[in-house]
């Protein structure tokens, strides 16, 4: 075993201990995929800006900074407030309430595309709820989503994710609705061509790719008659105030959010033209949902909100992504370790082990690049900037305005240590 691994496991007692405890009560130990790791997972206890502390109280640099959904970071003492105040008051009065017409008013007020919307617990919830009126409005039955884009685990967004197989209980009559294709314009064009069944394309917003494609693809489906979603969940309130369709100037038909949306709590949100969203008004969809615009994540997500739009948060992690990207390409380069950090927006994605040219944005040669660390080096790596108190993933960063320059100097210190750790022991 490494030496590394060694340290991971001294350090992280309590951590170990639950981590059998959650090995008897959830697959793989966990309660989401992401978390599943080797030897075990970290416990966490607390998180407040940048930081998260551990059941062991190890403190971290956060960069899962809850999933993306911290911008602001952790633990704000607007959002806080706001979340005792509506607890204060009633977690959940079965009823309409004030506070979700403030929530409703920012996102409209952010997202300009944003006629009319709906509300509800998580990004998956969105999507599917997209799907479905994408499909009564246009009276079509397919959609078209790009290879490997992650829209959510529902049966038909999950169809052509990385993960999906055959036989994970996706029925084949769904995965006949989904047309799975490439980043390719003209295979875009040709299947909208010679197909008439489809309803919507979706796009995922934070893919690494440049603006110009989401551009072409609106033309190509307002041409065609073909609605189009773009997926700005991750990107919502992140790549631009108006996320990724702000950056590239795209009006599309919906848009569906989560994360940034509510402020660090659950809620997700279908929003885009009123004559598509008013497919649930004409009594064809039905649309319930206990939790629905609850009013804690409505406090949380129109305060995160508010804070968006009159403070330059993403600007912020902005700066804070590109001098992090800056210093950990600059410690690769002088180890001589081959790879890349590269990222447009306040996300920077990691390629390590490979050869290949890189410009730190978009990585088209480390997309073709064969060969990489394998998944055991990837964790020894997350093992290492643990015991450096860094907590990240192998493939991903997430930045916050929380993050400083300071904590991000600390943080490519943490990772030539990692790599110089790694190299005495052999894992690289
Ligand atoms: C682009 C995108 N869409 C949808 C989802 C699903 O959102 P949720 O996890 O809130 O269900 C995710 C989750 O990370 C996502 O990255």
């Amino acid at each position: 075993m490494s030496r590394i691994t060694e340290e991971y496991i001294k350090k992280h007692p309590k951590s170990a201990k639950l981590a059998e405890a959650g090995l008897d009560l959830f697959p793989g130990g966990v309660t989401h995929d992401n978390r599943r790791f080797s030897p075990f997972p970290v416990y966490m206890d607390r998180g407040q800006g940048a930081h998260k502390w551990d059941v062991d109280g190890n403190e971290y640099i956060d960069y899962r900074i809850g999933h993306g959904s911290m911008i602001l970071g952790h633990s704000h003492p607007a959002i806080v407030k706001a979340v005792t105040e509506a607890i204060a008051k009633g977690s959940h009065l079965s009823s309409s309430t004030e506070l979700e017409v403030k929530w409703g008013n920012k996102v409209r007020e952010l997202m300009p595309s944003v006629e009319k919307l709906r509300f509800h617990n998580s990004g998956t919830e969105a999507v599917m709820m997209a799907f479905r009126m994408v499909r009564v409005f246009t009276g079509k039955t397919k959609i078209i989503k790009f290879q490997d884009a992650f829209h959510g685990w529902a049966d038909g967004p999950y169809v052509g994710t990385d993960l999906d197989q055959p036989g994970n209980g996706i029925p084949e009559q769904t995965r006949e609705t989904m047309v799975i294709l490439p980043y390719d314009l003209g295979a875009v064009e040709r299947t909208l061509n010679s197909d008439s069944d489809i309803a919507a394309v979706i796009f995922q917003g934070n893919v690494v790719i440049e603006p110009t494609f989401v551009q072409k693809l609106r033309v190509l489906t307002e041409r065609k008659g073909v609605l189009l979603i773009i997926d700005e969940v991750v990107s919502g309130f992140r790549w631009s105030r108006s996320g990724a369709q702000g950056i590239a100037d795209v009006t599309p038909d919906l848009s569906t959010m989560a994360k940034i949306l509510a402020g660090g709590l659950p809620g997700g949100a279908v929003g885009g033209r009123a004559e598509v969203i008013d497919t649930i008004s004409k009594g064809k969809i039905a649309h319930p949902g206990t939790f629905n615009a609850n009013p804690l994540s409505a406090a949380a997500g129109s305060t995160a909100l508010s804070i968006v739009a009159n403070e330059p948060i993403g600007e912020i992690a902005l700066g804070n992504a590109n001098r992090l990207k800056a210093g950990l390409n600059d410690v690769l380069t002088k180890l001589e370790v081959p790879g890349c950090v590269y990222g447009v927006s306040s996300i920077l994605h990691t390629r390590f082990g490979a050869d290949h040219e890189c410009d730190h944005t978009y990585c088209k040669e480390g997309a073709k690049a064969k060969g990489g660390w394998s998944k055991d080096a990837k964790d020894v790596l997350v093992q290492a900037l643990a015991n450096r108190g860094v907590y990240a993933w192998a493939d991903s960063m997430i930045l916050s305005a929380a993050h400083t320059d300071e904590l991000i100097d600390k943080t490519v210190d943490a990772f030539e240590d990692s790599l110089n750790a790694m190299r005495a022991d052999g894992t690289i």
